[in-house]
């Protein structure tokens, strides 16, 4: 019997991998599964999933994590408060089947360690990232010349620059191939998602950011390629369906039964277009974090996380996302954090020069 903790289960990942579980059979169970704000819904899963659940406050979590003897964590907390629960489980030994790209971002070179010290795997659930660590097994690290992670666009691909200075949350919300939680289709819409997805290849896969592409596909079937030395470039391709990654990590190295249907490939042309750095100046924000080191990754995402939750509460426009996250990372940025404990005080100083440059409008 394999036994999995689902944290966040009442997010999209969350109930993504419930589902899983139940198509995997009766050897799987869902052993414990946590939420924040939706309590009912929660207690609703556990009964259908014959599950254990416990009040989210962050001690009893870890404590939770710590004690239960499953085998797999699902890590499907939406943003920063995914990073402690991460570390719990691969100080336990367990496997991290990660969703919660921030975890990555924030401090994915000191979980490494702490993998590498206890015999934990840490496995994406991220498409593009499931999609890369599949591919890499394909071929020498040496002989890998180029990710490339794909982007649908977001719900605002097809809109006019100039239109999107009005654009709403209800508008941003419309994912155009993905169903997802609020804060990551927001940052769909302005490719601070593609932006993370960047940060986290670059610690994940040990690469420069110089090594890492992001190109535009709206079809949302090929989820990364790589390009090896003599040029071939080799793809990932299958339906927009997060219940796949999630499976591979659950069972990997296995593989077992698709848990969707196949994705029918005469449907539509694929197609790849450059994004568009003016209408998405989140991903070159992203890749200058991302060569400028640690500190300005985990300012990316904690400027861009104050900002997704102004706009969504209608107090910042939409453009105006893009426009506080550079004026935070234009502070001076204290040096690389070397801990946990650093980690977690560079990313509250992002979050309160956000918080003032957004009270003061001087940005
Ligand atoms: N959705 C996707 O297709 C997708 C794909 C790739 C990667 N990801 C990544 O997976 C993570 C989850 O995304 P999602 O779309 O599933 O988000 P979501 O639908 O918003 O769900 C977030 C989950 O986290 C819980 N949560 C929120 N704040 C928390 C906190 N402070 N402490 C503990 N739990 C908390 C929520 O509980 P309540 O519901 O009770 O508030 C909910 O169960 C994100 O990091 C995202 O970038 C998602």
């Amino acid at each position: 019997m394999k036994k999995v903790i689902v944290l966040g289960a009442t997010g999209t990942i969350g109930l993504n991998t419930l589902s899983v579980i139940e198509h995997l059979g009766s050897d799987w169970q869902a052993d414990l599964i946590t939420a924040f704000s939706r309590k009912t819904e929660l207690e609703q899963l556990a009964r259908q999933y014959n599950a254990r659940t416990f009040t989210t406050d962050s001690e009893t979590m870890l404590k939770e994590i710590r004690e239960s003897d499953a085998d797999i964590v699902v890590n499907g907390i939406a943003g920063a408060a995914g990073l402690l629960p991460s570390f719990e489980t691969v100080r336990c030994g367990k496997r991290l089947a990660l969703a919660n790209k921030e975890t990555i971002v924030m401090a994915g070179a000191l979980l490494k360690t702490e993998a590498a010290r206890s015999g934990a795997e840490i496995i994406p659930v991220d498409s593009e990232h499931a999609a890369l660590f599949e591919l890499q097994r394909t071929a020498a690290p040496n002989q890998i010349r180029k990710l490339i992670i794909t982007a649908s666009g977001g719900a605002f691909r097809d809109t006019p620059l100039e239109e999107l200075t009005h654009v709403t949350p209800e508008q941003a919300l419309h994912h155009p191939t993905w169903k997802m939680g609020p804060k990551i289709t927001v940052d769909s819409a302005t490719m601070a998602n593609k932006g993370l997805e960047v940060i986290e290849a670059v610690y994940l896969f040990d690469r420069r950011p110089d090594e890492i592409e992001v190109l535009i596909h709206p079809q949302s079937r090929i989820h990364a390629l790589i390009q090896t030395a003599e040029g071939t470039f080799t793809a990932q391709i299958s339906a927009p369906d997060m219940r796949i990654p999630i499976q591979n990590a659950l069972t990997y190295p296995e593989k077992a039964a698709a848990p969707s249907p196949d994705t029918d490939l005469t449907a539509e042309a694929l197609t790849f277009t450059r994004p568009d750095p003016r209408k998405y100046p989140m991903l070159p924000l992203a890749f200058r974090a991302a060569k400028s080191g640690l500190s300005a990754a985990i300012t990316y995402n904690a400027a861009n996380e104050i900002a997704v939750a102004a706009f969504l509460g209608h107090r910042l426009p939409f453009l105006s996302i893009a426009r506080l996250t550079e004026a935070v990372l234009n502070k001076p940025l204290p040096p690389a954090p070397a801990s946990l404990e650093e980690v977690l005080t560079v990313d509250a100083c992002a979050r309160t020069a956000a918080d003032q440059l957004l009270a003061s409008k001087a940005f």
